[in-house]
């Protein structure tokens, strides 16, 4: 049996892919290299020293994927695949709400006429909008996203609970991750979007290599220790192991729908970022204060309490390991 990662090329979903692979799952990856790269899959073969199945194919092509379904006995799914720019999904909406959602929709369809029924989803702490308290549990109100990419994820997380709902053999995790940065600790794999980056950490990584002039910081007059933005900032390999928790969840108890923010639950403000960075690679990063970045909110940080009791899972890496293997990996 073996799990399909629909998006296993990309960030979150290539680390993920090296954690099953360690605790000896059989992988199949589907990406379009949409964003990211075929040299990914080399990474992780080197990594792992095992290796997995791969079809280069875009997940919302109902034909293509039926062909991985009829060729392999898959268990579960880990569902990687989406655009996950803010700004663009402003800009774009319909290109949004088609690939994240309409490929999530044709991919669960497939799904259930395999008769395929454990499914794991990368949500977002976006889906929190304006959160009602700090630190933020999962039973805290949802909705109130400030931009489609949110919405999506929103959307997509409310189309479980009908499909649960309807049928409940089905096995769903939604996870719900706070600000994943860092990279594997070989300096293989890592974060890479394309363009200028929109994100804190791949921004720095780039101003510190001296290719952008300098960080802008979004806003110094927000009610938090510094005035700056805070965050959870998780490392990208202890969220992937949070998905083998899961699945194991999955395979031993079942029949459920979980909910867990993956954080660490402490928070960060840019500056706090800033400094770390500094201090762990004794590199320079120049900033300056710019005006608040739209839809941006003064907090948000996790209450990670209940992925600790039902997963036994905990963020153990710390703030330096986050920058320095995000700057190794650059
Ligand atoms: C955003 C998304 C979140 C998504 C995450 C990772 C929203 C509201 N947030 O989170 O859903 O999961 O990206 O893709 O949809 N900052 C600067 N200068 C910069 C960049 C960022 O000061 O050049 C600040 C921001 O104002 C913020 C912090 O750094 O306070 C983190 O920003 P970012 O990395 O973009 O993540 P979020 O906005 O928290």
């Amino acid at each position: 049996m073996s799990v399909l990662l629909p998006g296993g090329a990309g960030f979150i979903g290539s680390h993920t892919a090296v954690e099953l692979l360690n605790a000896g799952k059989e992988v199949i990856i589907v990406d379009n290299f949409s964003n990211s790269k075929p040299e990914v899959l080399e990474a992780i073969k080197k990594i792992t020293g095992k290796e997995f199945k791969f079809y280069n194919i875009d997940y919302i092509d109902r034909e293509k994927l039926e062909e991985v379904f009829e060729e392999n006995e898959i268990e579960a799914v880990l569902n990687f695949a989406g655009y996950k720019a803010v700004g663009e999904s402003v800009k774009e909406p319909i290109k949004y709400y088609t690939n994240n959602i309409s490929g999530a929709l044709v991919l669960l369809d497939t799904m259930k006429k395999y008769n395929v029924k454990k499914f794991i989803f990368s949500s977002s702490a976006t889906v929190y909008g304006e959160p009602e308290k700090m630190p933020i549990t999962e039973e805290c109100k949802t909705g109130g996203t400030t931009n489609p990419y949110g919405t999506t994820k929103l959307f997509i997380e409310q189309i479980l609970k009908d499909i649960y709902a309807s049928d409940n053999t089905w096995d769903i995790c939604i996870l719900r991750y706070f600000n994943p940065i860092g990279a594997h600790e070989s300096g293989l794999l890592g974060e890479d979007p394309q363009g200028i980056p929109n994100n804190l950490m791949p921004y720095i990584v780039r101003v510190a290599a001296g290719k952008l002039k300098e960080l802008s910081v979004f806003g110094n007059d927000y009610k938090t220790h510094d005035g700056t933005g805070v965050r959870d900032y998780i490392h990208v390999v202890d969220l992937a192991k949070g998905h083998v928790l899961a699945l194991n969840k999955l395979e031993k108890e079942g029949q459920g729908l979980y909910i867990y923010n993956l954080g660490t639950g402490t928070g960060y403000s840019v500056l706090d970022i800033v400094k770390a960075f500094e201090k762990a690679t004794g590199v320079k990063v120049p900033y300056k204060i710019a005006p608040r970045r739209p839809g941006d909110i003064a907090m948000c940080y996790a209450d990670p309490t209940k992925a600790y009791k039902e997963l036994g899972w905990k963020a153990t890496k710390t703030l330096e390991d986050m920058c320095r293997d995000s700057w190794n990996a650059r």
